[in-house]
């Protein structure tokens, strides 16, 4: 029977998960996977445009911004590895610094987020100018950016913090050290960046826009459904498909991903080997874990 089964719909790479058990399928599904649609695409290639750009005296900075859940964590991820390639690529191995900015955003764990991604403390920032120790590191690990993610948890900060954590991005962003911060946070990182003029006019913003009905949306659901390891096509991109996952989601990656993986688990469990209106209904909750299942007769 599996010598017969036709699976065109899944990727090529992918195609011999569907021949695994149920219980190895499920977890294939709720695996993180990575689909390159057009607004993540062109972001990535304006951080490697950035990269690869001579060093300036200002710096060219992106903010990329988001609705909570919208991809920018599963984004940051991308444009590191990315970067990882670039450096090892290039023969002058550009470096670049990557952080998480902590919910309570001093200097001091600014500190020691840029020391644990260098691997060497830093020293201390005081008012708010960079350490000459991180400026000789910078130089000579030929260090072109700065990731970071969370950016708008620098509003966590008072007032006097916020000036200060401020006034370091934009030392990071001057010379010596000219580097091109790269921020990805939640639509409020605007704000918080926007506070400081001179920092405000380095940055590009990219927007990471709900998904709406359109094309893009459509190809979205078509790249997802090709990754799930299902025995018959479910055809996501249909209408009512469509209409419906944008209305359990408000348009948000994260839930809409959701929908589809638990869809797709209902799927097995029910037998149906496709994510129908029904498996999309029942996906509102999280199907039961596989061996109970098993356990209870199934
Ligand atoms: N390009 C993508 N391809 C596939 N899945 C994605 C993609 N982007 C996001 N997701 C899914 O959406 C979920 C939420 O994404 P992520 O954590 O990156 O969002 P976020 O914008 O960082 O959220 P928050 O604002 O809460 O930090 C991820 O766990 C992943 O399953
Ligand atoms: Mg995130």
């Amino acid at each position: 029977m599996k010598a017969t089964m036709n699976l065109e719909h899944i990727s090529p790479l992918r195609r011999k998960l569907a021949l695994l058990g149920d219980k190895d399928r499920i977890n294939c599904i709720y695996k993180d996977c990575w689909i390159n649609y057009s607004e993540v695409s062109s972001i990535r290639n304006a951080v490697r445009a950035v990269y690869e750009m001579p060093q300036k005296i200002q710096a060219q900075c992106i903010l990329i911004s988001g609705r909570p859940g919208m991809g920018k964590t599963s984004l940051f991820k991308k444009v590191e590895s990315d970067m990882e390639t670039l450096r090892k690529r290039n023969e002058d191995h550009r470096g670049y610094i990557s952080f998480t900015l902590s919910p309570d955003p001093t200097l001091r764990s600014f500190e020691d987020s840029i020391g644990d991604s260098l691997g060497v403390p830093i020293g201390k920032i005081r008012n708010g100018l960079v350490p000459e120790a991180l400026c000789r590191l910078a130089h000579l690990r030929r260090m072109r950016l700065v990731l970071i993610d969370e950016v708008h948890n620098l509003l966590n900060a008072g007032r006097s913090d916020q000036r200060k954590n401020l006034g370091f991005l934009r030392g990071l962003s001057s010379p010596p050290m000219s580097l091109s911060i790269i921020a990805f946070g939640v639509d409020d990182a605007a704000y918080a960046i926007s506070s400081d003029a001179q920092l405000e006019r380095r940055f590009q913003v990219y927007d990471l826009p709900r998904w709406k009905e359109n094309e893009s949306f459509r190809s979205f659901l078509a790249a997802y459904e090709s990754m799930l390891p299902l025995r018959k096509p479910s055809e996501l991109w249909r209408q009512e498909k469509v209409k419906m996952l944008l209305s359990a989601s408000e348009g948000i990656t994260d839930a809409i991903v959701k929908r589809i993986t638990r869809g797709a688990a209902w799927s097995i469990i029910d037998g149906k080997e496709e994510i129908d209106i029904e498996s999309l209904t029942k996906a509102a909750d999280i199907p039961p874990y596989f061996d109970r299942v098993n356990d209870e007769g199934r």
